[in-house]
């Protein structure tokens, strides 16, 4: 059983996308894995993602709705196998809370599974547009797709 975490900013946009479109695929295809979201901040806890996320998921067929923030913690670097994060910010951080190499070794760029070692972000919607909603939705779907196949 795979355990993988998805990490953000806020855990109410990027990062609980990537956890319900994993869950979703997840059950589609009936894959041996634990999945989950975080954030590197505070604000959001015990709040559902942002209601443009959850709205823009679902016209794609995705539930967001049941999914709730926290904040991440030292223990899930023993709690995950993978980390995926989902900016240069969230790989900052996440790596600051810890200074063992084994940890660091679990922590990844969600976008690298699709462009291997380029680092490339997946972009904040939080202050943009639908269409920046439905480009994210877009790069994390091909991104957790291409994960899905490298865990067969
Ligand atoms: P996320 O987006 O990191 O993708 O969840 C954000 C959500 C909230 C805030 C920033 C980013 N905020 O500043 O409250």
């Amino acid at each position: 059983m795979q355990k993988i975490l998805f990490v953000c900013l806020g855990n109410i946009c990027r990062s609980p996308l990537a956890e319900g479109i994993m869950l979703h695929l997840k059950e589609k295809h009936g894959l041996p894995l634990e999945i989950d979201s975080a954030g590197t901040a505070h604000y959001h806890i015990g709040e559902a993602p942002d209601h443009r996320t959850i709205a823009n998921a679902a016209k794609n067929g995705v539930d967001l709705s049941k999914l709730r923030a926290r904040q991440f913690q030292v223990s899930d670097f023993e709690d995950f196998d993978r980390i995926y994060v989902m900016d240069t910010s969230n790989y900052r951080n996440v790596l600051s809370i810890s200074d063992q190499k084994q940890h660091h070794a679990k922590v990844r760029f969600l976008l690298d599974v699709v462009f291997p070692n380029q680092n490339k972000e997946v972009p904040d919607p939080y202050y943009g547009s639908e269409k920046d909603f439905e480009a994210a939705f877009q790069l994390v779907y091909n991104a957790c797709e291409a994960l899905r196949l490298s865990l067969v």
